[in-house]
């Protein structure tokens, strides 16, 4: 009868737990709808609450997201509100422009700077996807809310240049138009090249020599011509020197051939 036995604890704890899992949602359920539930005790509160239920609305929290990760918070400031330079605006107001305004702005820039030493507006549209510029108007016409955790990395101090680089390269978004670890690969279909060029390889080392040529390109950027071509941003007045050290440095350490 051991067997017997054995199964039959096995069917009391199944049953146990489907009582305490029961109990757990109902606590759930009643923490969620607001009830007054004062009287569980905090041990039968569930422990990861946060995945249940969103408390920021979806879209809007995706597009704050999309803010921080395309590098937009590091020209118009965190949560668009500016501060940055004197030539990037801040854009509260922008949540005044109409969807389709903000989504040509979004994909076709706003043309690129005569003067090569200031930031302009760059054309998203080829790396950006329609559902993510759609995120990201739906956040800005929201007024550009503080959404939890829509922050940048965080840039580690003390640990030389190569690894601040190294997250100077997520947080400026250069990932997003260069690639992982600088490999290229990104489409920029209506660009000579069809993609934009990798910060790696045989090539690129052989045409950027010096830490001083990557820095000039990084901070006066490209005209490439216009829309919908994607171009090289002008970093000018952006990025710190230090950062574009760091930045140089990271890039030394990816593959020369
Ligand atoms: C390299 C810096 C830079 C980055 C990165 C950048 N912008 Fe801009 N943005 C500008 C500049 C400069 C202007 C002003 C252009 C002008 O008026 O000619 C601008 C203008 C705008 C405007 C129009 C504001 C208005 O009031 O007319 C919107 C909207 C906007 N940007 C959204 C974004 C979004 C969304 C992103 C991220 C996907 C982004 N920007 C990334 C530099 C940048
Ligand atoms: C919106 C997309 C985009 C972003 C973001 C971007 N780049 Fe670029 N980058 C380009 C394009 C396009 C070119 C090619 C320009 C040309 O050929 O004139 C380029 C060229 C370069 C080059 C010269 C490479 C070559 O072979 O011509 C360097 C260096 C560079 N970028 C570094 C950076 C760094 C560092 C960052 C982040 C701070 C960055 N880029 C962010 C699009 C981007």
């Amino acid at each position: 009868m051991k067997r017997g036995g054995a199964s039959a604890e096995v069917v009391a704890a199944v049953t146990l737990l489907a009582a305490l899992t029961f109990a757990a949602g109902l606590a759930a359920v009643g923490f969620y709808v607001g009830r007054e539930t004062k009287s569980s005790s905090p041990a039968t509160a569930p422990s990861t609450t946060s995945t249940a239920v969103a408390t920021v609305d979806p879209q809007i929290a995706a597009g704050a997201h999309d803010f921080v990760n395309f590098a937009c918070a590091q020209c118009h400031g965190l949560d668009g509100r500016g501060g940055v330079s004197p030539d990037v605006p801040a854009l509260k107001a922008a949540a005044q422009l109409t969807s389709a305004q903000l989504r040509g702005i979004i994909d076709h820039g706003l043309g690129v700077s005569a003067n090569p030493s200031k930031p302009f507006m760059p054309v998203w549209g080829t790396v950006i996807s329609a559902r993510q510029v759609d995120d990201l108007v739906a956040y800005i016409r929201a007024g550009l809310p503080t959404v939890p955790d829509a922050v940048p990395v965080v840039i580690p101090q003390g640990q030389g240049p190569e690894v601040a680089g190294a997250a100077l390269y997520v947080k400026y978004g250069c990932v997003n138009c260069h690639g992982p670890n600088g490999l290229g690969g990104v489409p920029n279909p209506q660009s000579a090249d069809k993609t934009i060029p990798p910060l790696s390889g045989a090539d690129f080392f052989k045409q950027f020599n010096t830490d001083k040529k990557i820095i000039d390109f990084i901070r006066t950027g490209s005209v490439l011509g216009k829309q919908p071509i994607t171009s090289m941003p002008h970093w000018g007045g952006i990025i710190s020197d230090p950062d574009l050290q760091a930045l140089v440095a990271y890039i030394k350490t990816l593959k020369t051939t």
